[in-house]
């Protein structure tokens, strides 16, 4: 099993590339399931959870080509329609691939996420939604069933604001008779991204980016040739590893209107971040100069939990104490308990995490536990006096392209080792 081993102190300089989303290209991937012929996905990242979805997509009898971040697949004739356990289990965004196979094909079979590190993270609205457009759900064996001879449009109102909910629903509308509308839609940029993507395929999304979206269904959608928006917590990530490590580093391929909470919420911890022509230049304050901040996850365009665990790492260094409340998961700071072993001042009750800010962490061998918490191990690595040996990074392999790649372009000392 491969772990990172990571010497912290570094200051760090350069450009880094961010990759494609991971959250867009998924439900993106998910979307071709709607089209007859071949659609082609670009700056697709080359990450675990692309290649599962590709699987999932394969495994019912797409057509798929993937090399050099472009992702070729054909859905004319998918013969199965059905998202294994096996296949499920490891990536529970596989659910995506219900809505656009209920719409396209009157029925589908995909297997329960099951449960998930960070949270119970159920489906329920997913199926409300479905059911209420007129799909027979059955759940057996651990599997959802979902019949429709065509699903209608019909009003759903989701009393959470659910990312891929909200994307399930929005394809499954986009081939039903009528009209759907999504009140207390998620407004994420990548929800954004694929209902851009659907309307190039001739759907009829309104609303796009606010909480109120309509869809009135058409006949039939065309496959398309749609670039994929850039990471935006990838972009997070790399502006608390420049903060935490008193570097001057210049970000590429990011877009900032994507990132407005996490950039003032950064800004304010003492790291200064400009827009150039070609990125973002972030310069971290001197070493034990960071200032604490308090911050609490929302839905966009609210500060995003997938930033949590960075910048709970970030401000474990501050001058001061910094509140962190997680507002979407219900266990999503398993990150915690490692940092402690690296030295930081952390208490967690309920969903409120209290980061007293040390003055310096400490190389440790640590534990990935889910994607953002082994980003945050990263972060905190690369600061922290002496080494750090970080295992079970498959959770970082899913979310991050090459990330130890990018990090040692920049000037960090990281590696790759065996088991
Ligand atoms: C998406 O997950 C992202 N994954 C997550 O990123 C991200 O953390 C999350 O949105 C929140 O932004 C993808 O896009 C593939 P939700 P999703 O449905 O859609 C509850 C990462 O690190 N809920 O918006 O599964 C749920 O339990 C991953 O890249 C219901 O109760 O999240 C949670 O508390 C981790 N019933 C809240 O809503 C439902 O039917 C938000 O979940 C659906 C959700």
């Amino acid at each position: 099993m491969d772990r990172l081993l990571i010497t912290g102190g570094r200051q760090l300089s350069g450009s880094v590339e961010i990759s494609g989303a991971k959250n867009a290209a998924l439900p993106l991937m998910a979307s071709t399931i709607l089209c007859k012929g071949n659609t082609v996905l670009r700056n697709i990242p080359d990450l675990k959870d692309i290649k599962t979805m590709a699987e999932v997509l394969a495994n019912m009898g797409a057509g798929i080509d993937f090399n050099n971040g472009v992702l070729a697949v054909n859905a004319t004739s998918l013969v199965n329609k059905e998202a294994p356990y096996e296949l499920v289990k490891t990536m529970r965004a596989s659910v995506l691939t219900l809505g656009p196979m209920v719409a396209r094909f009157g029925r589908a079979k995909v297997s329960l996420p099951g449960g998930c590190a960070i949270g119970a993270r159920p489906i329920n609205l997913h199926l409300m939604g479905l059911e209420k457009m007129g799909a027979k759900i059955t759940l057996s064996q651990g599997y959802v069933v979902a019949k429709a001879k065509r699903l209608k449009g019909a009003r759903i109102f989701c009393d959470i604001s659910t990312v891929t909910g909200t994307e399930n629903l929005m394809m499954a509308a986009a081939l039903a008779k009528g009209t759907t509308v999504i009140e207390n839609a998620a407004r994420e940029p990548e929800v954004e991204d694929l209902a851009n993507a659907l309307n190039l395929m001739g759907a009829k999304v309104t609303g796009v980016g606010s909480s109120f979206i309509e869809i009135e269904g058409v006949e039939e959608l065309q496959p398309i040739d749609y670039q994929v928006i850039p990471d935006r917590i990838e972009t997070g990530t790399f502006i608390s590893i420049a903060g935490i490590t008193a570097s001057n580093i210049l970000i590429k391929n990011c877009r900032t209107e994507h990132i407005t909470a996490i950039v003032e919420k950064l800004r304010e911890t003492g790291i200064t971040i400009t827009e150039e022509k070609d990125g973002l230049r972030v310069v971290g304050p001197p070493r034990g100069k960071l200032q604490p901040a308090d911050v609490k996850t929302l839905p966009f365009p609210g500060f995003p939990t997938d930033m949590q665990a960075q910048f709970i790492a970030l401000t474990s260094v501050a001058t001061g104490t910094s509140i962190v409340k997680e507002t979407i998961f219900e266990n999503r700071y398993m990150h915690v308990a490692e940092l402690r072993r690296m030295g930081a001042n952390i208490e967690i009750e309920d969903n409120i995490a209290t980061v007293r800010g040390v003055e310096r962490l400490f190389g440790a061998p640590v534990m990935a536990t889910d994607l953002r918490a082994s980003a945050s191990l990263v972060v905190a690595a690369l600061a922290a006096e002496g080494e750090t040996l970080i295992d079970r990074i498959y959770h970082l392999d899913r979310g991050y392209e090459k990330i130890e790649d990018k990090i040692s372009k920049l000037g960090g000392d990281i590696r790759r080792v065996g088991a």
